[in-house]
C-alpha cells in the first residue's frame, strides 16, 4: 500500500513537471552546423566548387548503363563484324524465342526493304528506291552477324539499334534465321 502511494506521487509529480511552461524551449541540437543537417543546394547548371570542373551537372560515372540496356562491345569495323559473326551468341534459349514477335517486328522494320520472305523482293526494291537489297539466302549470316548489322547497319542499310531493345533484336535475329532456312529449302 505504501509502495502504491509512492508510485502514484511520482506519476503525478512527473505529469505536472512535464506540462510546465518552461519546457517549451528547444533542446540541444548536435552537429547543428554540419551539411548533414542543412545541405547546401546547387542549381543544376550553376557553378559548384565541389567538382574539379566547377560544374553542378556531372556526366554519369564511367561504365553506367541505362536501365534495360545491354552493353555491346563489338566495334563498328570489319574486325568487329567478323568477331561478332563468330562469337556473339543469342541469350534466348528455345523456350524464350518468340518467332511470332520476331515476325511482327521484322514486318515493321525490315520487310520494307528485305521483303516479307527475306528474298529482297520488296516495295522499295521494286521501285528501285533501294538497290542491292540481298536475298538473305545468298548471305553467310550467323546470329551474331545479324545482331551486329541490326546494331550498326551495313552499306546503305542504317542502324536499327534505337528502334529495337536488346531482346527484340534477338527475336528479329531468330526470325531472320528462320526466313533464311525457308529460302534455302
Ligand atoms: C532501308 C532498307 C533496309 C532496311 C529497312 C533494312 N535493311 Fe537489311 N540490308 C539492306 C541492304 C541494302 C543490305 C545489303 C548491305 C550490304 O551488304 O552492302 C542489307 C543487308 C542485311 C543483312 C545481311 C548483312 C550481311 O552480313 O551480309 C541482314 C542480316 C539484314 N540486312 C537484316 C536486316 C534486319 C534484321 C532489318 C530490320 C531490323 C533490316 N535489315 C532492315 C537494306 C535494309
Amino acid at each position: 500500500m505504501k509502495n502504491l502511494k509512492v508510485i502514484f506521487s511520482i506519476l503525478i509529480f512527473s505529469t505536472l513537471i512535464s506540462c510546465s511552461k518552461n519546457n517549451t524551449k528547444r533542446s540541444i541540437q548536435y552537429m547543428s552546423d554540419t551539411d548533414m543537417y542543412r545541405p547546401v543546394p546547387y542549381e543544376a547548371y550553376a557553378a559548384n566548387p565541389n567538382f574539379k570542373d566547377g560544374l553542378s551537372s556531372q556526366p554519369p560515372v564511367k561504365g553506367t548503363i541505362a536501365r534495360g540496356q545491354v552493353p555491346y562491345d563489338y566495334p563498328n569495323t570489319n574486325e568487329g563484324y567478323d568477331a561478332a559473326k563468330l562469337k556473339y551468341k543469342s541469350p534466348l534459349d528455345s523456350t524464350k524465342i518468340n518467332l511470332k514477335k520476331g515476325k511482327n517486328l521484322y514486318g515493321i522494320y525490315c520487310a520494307i526493304c528485305h521483303g516479307n520472305k527475306g528474298d529482297g523482293q520488296s516495295i522499295l526494291s521494286e521501285r528501285e528506291k533501294f538497290n542491292g537489297v540481298p536475298n538473305l539466302k545468298d548471305r553467310e549470316i550467323t546470329e551474331g552477324s545479324i545482331y551486329h548489322v541490326i546494331m550498326y547497319g551495313r552499306g546503305v542499310m542504317g542502324s536499327h539499334a534505337s528502334q529495337l531493345r536488346d531482346e527484340e533484336r534477338w527475336q528479329v535475329v531468330h526470325y531472320v534465321q528462320e526466313l533464311k532456312n525457308e529460302l534455302s529449302k
